[in-house]
């Protein structure tokens, strides 16, 4: 049986017992890639950071929810040996707060100054493990020079392919129930995808991905 791992949604960095900072992120391109695997009779390990989204009921998806990027990394890193297709559709935080307040924190002058220290970056650091039957896809958010950003964050993270998020068509991403991606290949190849709904879009992705996986590995 293959074994995914899907990272999805935001994360939550803690600044005090009651704030934190996060991000749009809703997660549902993500729980739409965990069905639509699932569907093909995959069986989904999906860390999900905070969002509306109620778990998948499908006894084929095990999720788990996770708030800060150290947590996701954690869970991640321990499914990670044991999936043969990793994708990573969460929007992680790149900095948290570099304390953690016990108290809340009050109000005092008119401005505040937030130290952030940068948190793991999990696609990369696990791509350093990524074994030669593993697959690891990624996704990437660019607002210039959007195909050769993307292509180097394909070689920098060690992902198979990367699905580039279009952020200049409407109806695209964050919030949205719909996508417009274009995907990138090791090969170069560039694939580019109508608008369509984010279940619609899971379902081609989850097609492609493992079209991709068993010309390679099969
Ligand atoms: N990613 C991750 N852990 C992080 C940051 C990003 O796993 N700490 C993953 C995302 O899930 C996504 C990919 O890396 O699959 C690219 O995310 P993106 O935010 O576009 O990349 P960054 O590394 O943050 O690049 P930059 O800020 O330089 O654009």
């Amino acid at each position: 049986m293959m074994r995914v791992l899907l990272t999805a949604g935001p994360t939550y960095e803690p600044l005090d017992p009651v704030r934190f900072l996060g991000n749009r992120s809703t997660g549902k391109m993500g729980y739409a890639l965990a069905e639509a695997f699932a569907a093909t009779g995959a069986s989904v390990t999906l860390i999900s950071g905070p969002t509306a989204l109620a778990a998948p009921a499908n006894l084929l998806i095990t999720t788990l929810r996770v708030e800060t990027a150290q947590q996701m990394y954690e869970a991640a890193a321990a499914a990670a040996p044991l999936a043969d297709i990793w994708v990573f559709a969460a929007a992680v935080a790149d900095y948290r707060p570099a304390t953690v307040a016990a108290e809340k924190i009050k109000k005092a002058g008119d401005t505040l100054t937030l130290t952030l220290v940068k948190n793991v970056d999990i696609a990369a650091t696990l791509g350093q493990t990524k074994r030669a039957e593993q697959f690891a896809v990624g996704f990437a958010l660019e607002t210039t020079n959007e195909l050769a950003h993307a292509q180097d964050k394909l070689h920098r993270k060690n992902f198979d392919l990367v699905v580039l998020n279009s952020l200049r068509d409407a109806g695209a991403g964050f919030g949205h129930d719909t996508n417009k991606v274009t995907v990138l290949d090791r090969a170069g190849e560039v694939r580019s995808f109508e608008l369509q709904a984010k279940t619609e879009l899971a379902r081609t992705l989850v097609a492609l991905i493992l079209t991709h996986f068993t010309a390679i590995y099969a």
